[in-house]
Formats: structure tokens, C-alpha cells, sequence
């Protein structure tokens, strides 16, 4: 009998069986130490919530907006790298399940599966993620792009103009594809599920790349491509023509401090994102619940906060909520359930955590995610 799947770590040990090491380690991986990796999700647990009793818990709603649009529950995909080498044609079948559940799907710059190839395989609009590259015109032609395929947000990511360090990719020689190597062989060899999909899709590389930006050399390793093409120059003017080529709803991604939490609102972007890229970046950052509070204090209703960095239940989702995030992005909590059993696995982390986040805001004393505030959490 198969063991059912009962939470986000049963999926994760799958995706450990199933993904190639390279990628099951690119995912589960951050920059360093991993210092900040640990923390962002270790610091949930210090968060104690309110367990209220004999309040009405019929007729419950997790029903929200984020940036104005209706989300089933406010917890959105986050943009994820490489995301078609965790299993194959991932970006569509990850933006399917979001789809039918009713949360926004964001795709990565960084994608295997293109915008223009996702936009023909969903019906409704996603969000799409930029990076800024030295090649201004490739920037110019993804904004137009996403434009085109009628993407409803732009994701505008801005830690990550040089790359952390992860070392599991150095040791593990990470490339889309994976090279040929006697060791990766070895590897895929335990891995017949993956190999078989990814050789029925001719989704293989970077989509949104190949046959677009004109100076690339070595497109098979996410870190040479960085090192290469990311603009170190990226500044807050540059937001001002990102912003007006786009002219639709801007999302700010990677806002850690307050003071540059008051930079992203005085921009005019719709939101931010309070983000340490996973811990993917600067090791010894704080964690991004711990970064949460003086943000959303910092800059108020003038722009929306989102959150992410660490969740893995619907606890976590409550109390980033509660600690005053509009709503939250999961990355690795969906990427194991794609990386262990495709769309259907996505689909199992989000009712994972609806069915959690539901629970734990019915225990809490609520009834309606909207009502989620600090009087949820044991003061400090
Ligand atoms: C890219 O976004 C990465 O974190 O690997």
C-alpha cells in the first residue's frame, strides 16, 4: 500500500527519490552556511498562535485578493528556477494546477518551459518573474513578451544581481540538461520516471532564452549565465522604465529592510515581496518572518506585502499573515510536489496547505482569512 501524503515533508522525500540529485539539490539548497535557509523556516516555530474554543467555525472562507485579483487562498506559486528540469514540461504543469485551484502561477525568467509556450498550455493569465540583464534589449523584448501572452503581472526580482554561492551546484557541476558525465548517468539511472518524461518533451533548456538573447555563451549553467548576463548596475531608477514599458500591475521582489521597503512604495509598484530568495543569497540575512513586521510597519497600506521564504504548511501561511503579509508565495513546498508526482503533486501541496491554513484559522477562532491579524499570535 502506498503511504499517503499527509504534509509538505512526505512530498519533499519523494522528490528526493524521483528528481536527479542535481536538481532535488538545487531546490533544497541555499547559499553558504545555509544559515539563512534554516532560518526561514526555523523562525516560524518560534511563532506561537492563539488556540481560541467554542467560537462558530461553520460557513469558513479562505477566499482573498492579491494585487486585486481573486485567489482561491492567498498563497501564490513563486517564481522558481529551472523549474522544467524538476519533472518534465514542469512551468505548465505547476501554472495548471494553480490554475485550477485558483492561486496565481508566476514564471520564471529563468524557465524551461517559454512564456509564449505556457501562455498556449493554461487559459487563464499568470505572473511572470524578470531579471534584469545587461542586454537592455532582451529585457525590453520579455517585458513585451509577457505582455503579449497577456501575463497579468510583472515579478520584478532585485536581489539577485550577482548570484550566492550554493555550493551542492558547484560539487554537483548543475546544468539544464544535466551533462553526460559517468556520475550523472549513474544518477539518472535511479531516476527511470524522469528520464522517461523528459524524453517524451523537447522542453530541455532555457526557453525564454534560447533564440532570444544574442550573447550568450554557455546557456546550460544557470551560474555562468548569471555571472555573465545579470546587470550589477540594476538600480531603484530603473524600476521608472521597467515600470513604463510594462504599464501593468508591478510586483517588487526581494525586499528584506525597511528602508528599502519604503523605497519599493514610494516607486509606485503595486507590491513587494518581503524575500531573501529562499536563502539564496545573502547567507546571514535575517530570516524573511523576521524581516516581516517592520516592513508591513514601514510602509503601511501604500503598497501590499507578500511574503516568502520558509513556508511549508498552512500554519506558516497563518502567521505570515498574521504578522502582516497580504498573502504568500511557495516555492519548494509546490516544486516537491511537481518534482514527486507532476501537476497531481502541485495540486497535493496546495490542498496540503488550504486544508492546514483552514484547520489552523478555525482553531485560531476565525472564520474568514481576511480577519487574520495579530490578535492570532501569543504577544512576545
Ligand atoms: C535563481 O533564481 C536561483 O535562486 O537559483
Amino acid at each position: 500500500m502506498t503511504r499517503p501524503i499527509t504534509c509538505i515533508a512526505d512530498l519533499q522525500r519523494l522528490a528526493k527519490k524521483r528528481a536527479p540529485k542535481m536538481f532535488y539539490d538545487y531546490a533544497d539548497s541555499g547559499a553558504y552556511t545555509e544559515s539563512t535557509y534554516r532560518a526561514n523556516e526555523a523562525d516560524f516555530g518560534a511563532i506561537k498562535l492563539r488556540q481560541r474554543v467554542a467560537t462558530d467555525m461553520r460557513n469558513r472562507t479562505l477566499a482573498s485578493t492579491m494585487i486585486g485579483q481573486p485567489v482561491a487562498m492567498p498563497v501564490a506559486l513563486a517564481p522558481v528556477g529551472s523549474t522544467g528540469m524538476q519533472h518534465a514540461d514542469g512551468e505548465i504543469l505547476a501554472a495548471r494546477a494553480a490554475e485550477k485551484f485558483g492561486v496565481p502561477f508566476t514564471l520564471s525568467t529563468m524557465s524551461i518551459c517559454s512564456i509564449e509556450d505556457v501562455a498556449q498550455n493554461v487559459s487563464k493569465p499568470f505572473w511572470f518573474q524578470l531579471y534584469v540583464m545587461r542586454e537592455r534589449q532582451f529585457v525590453l523584448n520579455l517585458i513585451d513578451r509577457a505582455k503579449a501572452a497577456g501575463c497579468s503581472a510583472l515579478v520584478l526580482t532585485l536581489d539577485l544581481q550577482i548570484l550566492g554561492q550554493r555550493h551542492k551546484d558547484v560539487i554537483n557541476g548543475l546544468s539544464a540538461p544535466p551533462k553526460l558525465t559517468l556520475r550523472n548517468m549513474a544518477n539518472l539511472a535511479t531516476k527511470p520516471r524522469w528520464c522517461w518524461n523528459m524524453l517524451r518533451t523537447n522542453r530541455r533548456t532555457f526557453r525564454n532564452i534560447v533564440g532570444h538573447a544574442k550573447s550568450v555563451t554557455d546557456l546550460k549553467s544557470l551560474s555562468a549565465w548569471t555571472n555573465e548576463q545579470f546587470d550589477p548596475a540594476l538600480s531603484w531608477d530603473d524600476i521608472k522604465w521597467i515600470k513604463d514599458r510594462w504599464r501593468g500591475k508591478l510586483i517588487l521582489k526581494g525586499i528584506l529592510d525597511a528602508d528599502d521597503a519604503v523605497k519599493a512604495a514610494e516607486s509606485g509598484a503595486d507590491a513587494l515581496i518581503v524575500s531573501n530568495h529562499g536563502g539564496r543569497q545573502l547567507d546571514g540575512a535575517m530570516s524573511s518572518i523576521q524581516a516581516l513586521p517592520a516592513i508591513a510597519a514601514a510602509v503601511g497600506d501604500r503598497i501590499e506585502v507578500f511574503m516568502d521564504g520558509g513556508i511549508r504548511s498552512g500554519q506558516d501561511v497563518i502567521k505570515a499573515l498574521a504578522l502582516g503579509a497580504r498573502g504568500v508565495f511557495i516555492g519548494r513546498a509546490f516544486v516537491y510536489g511537481l518534482a514527486a508526482m507532476g501537476e497531481e503533486g502541485v495540486t497535493t501541496a496546495l490542498n496540503v496547505i488550504r486544508k492546514e491554513l483552514d484547520i489552523t484559522m478555525a482553531l485560531c477562532g476565525l472564520r474568514d482569512v481576511s480577519d487574520v491579524g495579530p490578535q492570532i499570535l501569543v504577544p512576545r
